[in-house]
């Protein structure tokens, strides 16, 4: 009896009972496999992008080791490697493409390996038809909306036989209850929304993770207890533009209404989010951090530009002053609060103006991190088509600038904690010194200090020695 006619039963056709059905069958074929080779079969998700990808890339984890996989970082030992790729600058997509020709060299090697391409490059059409055309040793290829169905999508792929494509336009729904590993024990993402609907001019993720969706609240604090109760300190939770949280929900809830709730899980410590747009962050929201113990007094605003018509070109939607502005309302009522940023440099029709009023903003806000990106044309994005765009030289002309400044400043800024005791969630011994332990502060600054293993996933109280530019030596406080 072949191991399709064994599965005569027909999946439901209700999530997540759908997928659940699928892990099983997936599993089946796992072992079959496992016993032909007579060992354990092995995966490896390779993650590029941001912490949405990060966090999809925990789901996928999840299950792979419910279908049976097990973990085998080496991409060449692995039997069954995925890329979840980003495509919001040329150079990820090139970088996906560079490791999937060393890939080939190793699949030739060995047949037997799958290999699955997901993520945002996926949802671009013309990124498929070459893959199609010119990578057809890849097996799977599915995009952001359908990695619920990756049981199912496995499946469909080994019944087959050949490559599977299944990418969709827009998601259908958001599907609870499935399973998810994470990358450490005592910290996790959360997702709140998916998609974005902001169309700013030079940005493809409205494209490729479709129009924004947000979670119930109900689902949100559940999970976040649920992490709790398996040892979870600090949440993150995620969205394209957290501040625009709720609105399309049945009943609609602020974001600001959403953290108080979180706020009160008991044994959370620690509550971070990302990213806000300055468009939509509220006075409520400000005050809810400035109120909150848990919240962490940090917030990645990115400004992108700092003059105020290249922000318009943009479609951000606020002006320089504007942002300045909301920049004091934050410190005013947080005095302390760590600052970081994005910003692009060369953004089409910029000129030496413009960009010495983003110099001028990073001055006056003095970040204390800022990510520094050369302009990159998107295709579908109307940027693209815009004139004037920008000559390479004299966008790394400023992005050189700009990097400079903002390093020296971030350097300053860190330097100001020193001789205080901070709270530290320690999360790894060190890689180099292994009489270290690494951990994090509130304001996300790294802090090395001896320790062992046994302080991984605790707060601990540090005094902090020296700063070392972008990071902390220190001793633990008794
Ligand atoms: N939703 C987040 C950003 C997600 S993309 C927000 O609005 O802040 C992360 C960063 O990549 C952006 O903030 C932007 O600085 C950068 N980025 C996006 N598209 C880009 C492009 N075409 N060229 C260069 N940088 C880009
Ligand atoms: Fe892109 Fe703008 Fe949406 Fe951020 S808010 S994901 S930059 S379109
Ligand atoms: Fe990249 Fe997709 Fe994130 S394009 S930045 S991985 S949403």
């Amino acid at each position: 009896m072949t191991l399709e006619q064994r599965f005569v039963t027909e999946p439901p056709v209700s999530e997540p009972d759908r997928q659940h059905f699928y892990i099983a069958r997936a599993g089946e074929y796992v072992r079959e496999e496992s016993n032909r080779l007579g060992r354990v079969l092995s995966a490896t998700i390779t993650t590029f992008g941001c912490q949405m990808n990060a966090r999809d890339s925990e789901k996928l984890a999840g299950i792979l080791r419910q279908i049976g996989f097990v973990d085998e970082p080496d991409e060449e030992k692995a039997d069954f490697v995925i890329f979840n790729t980003c495509t919001v600058r040329e150079n990820a997509n090139m970088r996906v493409y560079g490791r999937l020709g060393q890939l080939n060299h190793i699949k030739r090697k060995q047949p037997h390996k799958m290999i699955a391409l997901c993520g945002c490059m996926m949802q671009e059409p013309e990124v498929v038809e070459k893959l199609q055309k010119s990578y057809r040793f890849v097996d799977l290829i599915f995009g952001t909306h359908n990695i619920y169905k990756f049981a199912e999508l496995f499946v469909k792929c080994k019944e087959a036989g050949r490559m599977t494509v299944d990418v969709w336009d827009e998601a259908d729904k958001i599907v609870e209850e499935l399973p998810n590993e994470r990358k450490y024990p005592f910290k996790s993402g959360v997702n709140i929304m998916f998609g974005c609907n902001n169309f700013c001019s030079y940005c493809i993720v409205p494209y490729v993770r479709g129009r924004e969706r947000s979670r119930n609240p109900r689902d949100i604090l559940h999970e976040i207890e649920r992490l709790v109760g398996d040892g979870v300190v600090e949440v993150m939770l995620l969205g394209q533009n957290v501040n625009s949280y709720g609105k399309t929900l049945d009943v609609p809830m602020s974001f600001a209404e959403l953290l108080r709730e979180v706020e009160k899980i008991e044994g959370l410590r620690r509550i971070r989010f990302m990213t806000s747009h300055p468009k939509d962050l509220s006075d409520d929201l400000i005050a809810v951090m400035a109120d909150s113990k848990k919240i962490c007094p940090h917030l990645h605003l990115p400004i992108q530009s700092g003059s105020t018509r290249i922000l318009q070109k943009m479609n951000r939607r606020y002006t320089k002053e504007q942002y300045l502005d909301l920049v004091k309302r934050l410190r005013d009522a947080i005095p302390d609060i760590s600052l970081t940023t994005d910003i692009i440099v060369g953004f089409p029709g910029e000129t030496e103006e413009d960009f010495l009023e983003t110099m001028d903003v990073v001055e006056k806000v003095r970040y204390d991190s800022a990510f520094t990106f050369q302009y990159s044309k998107r295709s579908k994005t109307p940027a693209a088509m815009m004139e004037n765009q920008v000559e390479a030289a004299v966008v790394k002309d400023r992005f050189d600038r700009l990097l400079a400044r903002v390093q020296e400043i971030s350097a300053q800024a860190c330097g100001r904690y020193e001789g205080k005791i901070k709270d530290v969630l320690v999360e790894t011994v060190n890689d180099h010194d292994q009489s270290l332990v690494t951990g994090r502060m509130d304001n996300n600054l790294l802090v090395h200090f001896p320790g062992n293993e046994t302080l991984v996933g605790k707060i601990v109280p540090v005094k902090l020695e020296e700063c070392k530019g972008f990071y902390y030596m220190g001793n633990q406080e008794s």
